[in-house]
């Protein structure tokens, strides 16, 4: 095994599964670790992680991780930026990188893993990856996403299903709805009669990131898995601009009257404690919310019910938390980051974490017996929707495009929500420039 193969916290890392995964060659591996490292102390290092998890059920889930650096000796420097879906944490990131300060990890997803690699920030991880199977144990279509040029640079931690619709069971049954809505001419019936009720039918919160979590559950209800895909994903001109996004926006604009006057600016965590308190009927929101009714002591099937996004039954957007790792000056840094990224991986960390933060672990083969309903369903949801083709990234939580695309299309969306005087036809028009500056390459 020539020495110059392997950086060092790589080696270290290797040694770590050695021991783990064959304790009959434990021995060897020490003996191994002793002759290579010989001239570095062992010690535990501090490892900073840039996040935005800062909900209740968000903060448990990390508090997982924190416990199982902890037992390893390392530190774990929690480096928040509060602001769901990411959008703040990623400005303060850029500051940060700009002025020679990584930190060790950051949460980063999708096609912007891509666009820090690209300016050679991030770290390889590929000794760790090809030692610990990484290929094998990850779903091809997550393992891409997570390499550049072939090379690993950031480390999945769960998949979160997008198109989910949330219902307080009691809210459903004074409301006298009994069955849940499939289509959007249930849902609207559904949501009068909740409204009549004295309740707030649909529990929104007015930022852009949740409009374009709603818009694009509705974009695949209403289209399709391949409208979704075409037009944004694809960003083709004539499936974006097209009778069947019309239609998206028509049905998306019909939500509102459902929308209590409080929603504007109003974070998704606060906007799902209205689910929990018995306030409001729905919510349209990705898996993590599932979270916060856990947190708050609730169950899926008694107090709640996780239900698919009216029309998307057969199909799945995903949403894959990930970590890239930064390069680092400094030995003890540099472990303490390898430790982590081996830790992400395992498969302890993954049950624990992703039964409190509402997703699936994204290794594939994990026994998921301690999982609930809605998890369960995910998960077999994600497989069966992989084989049809409906299993498609979502373009509200970063996964589909790039950072500048999905900006330009979140702010044409977010206009059209906010002011009821912007008609289709302009907000189309809107998306013919995103798709004629993506032709371009210019997004
Ligand atoms: C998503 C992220 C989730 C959750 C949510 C709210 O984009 O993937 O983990 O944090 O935003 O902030």
């Amino acid at each position: 095994m020539p020495r110059a193969h392997f950086a060092q916290p790589q080696l270290q890392l290797l040694m770590n599964a050695l021991c783990r995964l064959v304790p009959a060659l434990m021995q060897r591996a020490t003996f191994i670790a002793a002759t290579l490292l010989a001239p570095v102390a062992i010690t535990a290092g501090e490892v900073e992680v840039l996040h935005y998890w800062t909900s209740g059920g968000e903060a448990k889930s990390v508090a997982e991780l924190q416990v199982l650096m902890a037992r390893r000796g390392h530190t774990w420097k929690d480096f928040t930026v509060a602001g769901g879906g990411g959008g703040k944490a990623m400005e303060v990131l850029k500051a940060r990188v700009l002025a020679g300060q990584p930190p060790a990890a950051a949460l980063i997803k999708g096609p912007t893993i891509q666009e820090w690699a690209e300016l050679k920030a991030l770290t390889h991880l590929d000794t760790m990856a090809s030692f610990e199977k990484w290929d094998e144990v990850l779903p091809k279509v997550v393992a891409d996403v997570m390499k550049h040029k072939g090379h690993y640079v950031a480390v999945p931690v769960n998949v979160h299903r997008v198109n989910w619709l949330w219902a307080n069971t009691e809210v459903l049954r004074k409301a006298g709805v009994a069955a849940a809505p499939n289509s959007y001419d249930a849902f609207f019936a559904a949501a009068d009669r909740i409204k009549a009720a004295g309740y707030i039918a649909l529990a929104h919160g007015g930022q852009d990131w949740q409009d374009f979590t709603l818009f694009e559950s509705i974009a695949l209800g209403v289209g399709g898995a391949d409208f979704y895909d075409k037009a944004l994903v694809k960003l083709d001109r004539a499936s974006l601009i097209g009778e069947d996004m019309r239609k998206v926006l028509q049905t998306f604009r019909r939500m509102k009257p459902y929308v209590d006057s409080q929603s504007s600016g109003r974070d998704w965590n606060a906007t799902t404690d209205l689910v929990i308190r018995g306030k409001a009927g729905f919510q349209f929101m990705g898996d993590w919310a599932k979270g916060e009714f856990l947190a708050a002591g609730q169950t899926p099937g008694k107090e709640f019910i996780c239900l698919s996004a009216p029309g998307t039954e057969q199909a799945y957007t995903f949403n894959v938390d990930s970590f890239a790792m930064f390069q680092l000056k400094g030995w003890e840094a540099q472990k303490a980051q390898g430790y982590l990224a081996y830790l992400l991986m395992g498969q302890e960390f993954q049950e624990k974490f992703n039964l409190r933060k509402g997703s699936i672990p994204v290794r594939l083969g994990l026994d998921m017996d301690k999982f609930d309903d809605c998890a369960k369903r995910s998960s077999q949801d994600f497989v069966r929707s992989a084989k049809t083709g409906a299993l498609l990234p979502s373009v509200a939580h970063g996964m589909a495009v790039p950072p500048a695309a999905q900006a330009a299309l979140r702010a044409a969306v977010a206009e059209f929500w906010n002011n009821d005087t912007i008609t289709p036809q302009h907000t189309l028009a809107k998306l013919a420039l995103v798709a004629a500056a993506r032709a371009k390459q210019a997004l």
